[in-house]
């Protein structure tokens, strides 16, 4: 039987710690990877699983998360692409990015690139948590400059991250599914969570208020869709390449259904993350 084998980021809060308690009660074997180690180990020890801590926003630590991982875990059954959330304070990472863009994209683009041989050899399935807000009016993607170097609100940055998870999903899909890849991206809702924690806005008032959390789904409901893509077979039960809400494929916006624009942002990722990568892509 397929080992099930899952290296959940973005799993020390919210829907990503939610899927790794699933898969774990589902007899997975998981990798708790986040950025705050108390937070991390905390749900680590919950499930007895290992943990690993990175900070998206330096992608010299992603490299090092990613050379960590390739020693422990020989097989690689899902990657979930999960960390992420929308900031008001975005100064320019050390890598020189557009923080939105880099932990949201950037990091798990490298993550991916990383491993991807380990991927291949374990005909592994990768999900990435994007967000209707792809769809956000308003919202520009350049292919010349997909950043757009903070010259827009907290929400449009968002809204082109998560573009981006759906752009990476199709052109992985397009380029590593003959190797075995296969992948997805998935909205989970509006889901009460630590989401938009560090704003000082009204959408970040929502998420925190009672009422608004009455409204919401839960971290359980919002991780459905992932656990879902991860327990059901690719090319029978759903097609790779797919965007899903509520186990379903979704309709994509016009930009995110782009293969120029796809490859545009693959080409651009690769420039970006040229000194961590050596002839891969
Ligand atoms: N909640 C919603 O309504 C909603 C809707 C659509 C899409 N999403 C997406 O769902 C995903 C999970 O979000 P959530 O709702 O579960 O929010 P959350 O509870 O805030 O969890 C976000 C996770 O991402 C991690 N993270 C944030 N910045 C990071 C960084 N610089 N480096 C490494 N990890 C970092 C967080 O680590 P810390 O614990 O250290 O903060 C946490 O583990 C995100 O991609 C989000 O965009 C959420």
């Amino acid at each position: 039987m397929e080992k099930k084998t899952a290296l959940i980021t973005g799993a020390s809060d919210g829907i990503g710690a939610q899927a790794a308690r699933m898969l774990a009660a589902r007899g997975w074997q998981v990798a708790v990877i986040g950025r705050d180690a108390e937070k991390t180990e905390r749900v680590a020890r919950e499930l007895d699983a290992p943990h690993y801590v990175a900070d998206f926003s330096r992608l010299s630590e992603v490299a090092a998360l990613a050379e960590r991982l390739k020693r422990d875990w020989g097989h690689i059954g899902l990657l979930a692409n999960n960390a992420g959330g929308i900031f008001d304070k975005r100064p320019m990472t050390e890598d020189g990015h557009e923080h939105t863009f880099q932990v949201n994209h950037l990091a798990h683009f490298l993550l991916t690139l990383l491993l991807l041989d380990r991927l291949k050899e374990s005909r592994a399935v990768i999900i990435s948590t994007s967000s209707a807000a792809h769809r956000i009016p308003g919202l520009r993607f350049d292919p010349e400059d997909p950043e757009m170097r903070g010259n827009d609100s907290p929400a449009l940055a968002y809204g082109r991250a998560k573009l981006a998870n759906i752009l990476f999903t199709r052109e992985l899909h397009r380029r590593h599914h003959g190797d075995g890849i296969s992948a997805a991206a998935f909205h989970p809702g509006v889901v009460g969570t630590s989401f938009a924690g560090g704003m000082r806005s009204p959408m970040s008032l929502l998420y925190r208020s009672g009422l608004g959390r009455k409204m919401m789904k839960t971290p359980r409901e919002g991780a459905d869709t992932l656990v879902w893509l991860a327990e059901s077979r690719p090319g029978a039960d759903w097609e790779s390449g797919g965007y899903f809400i509520r186990r379903q494929e979704a309709p994509v916006s016009r930009m995110a259904r782009s293969e120029a624009l796809a490859k545009a942002l693959w080409e651009y990722s690769l420039e970006c993350c040229r000194d961590f990568l050596s002839q891969k892509g």
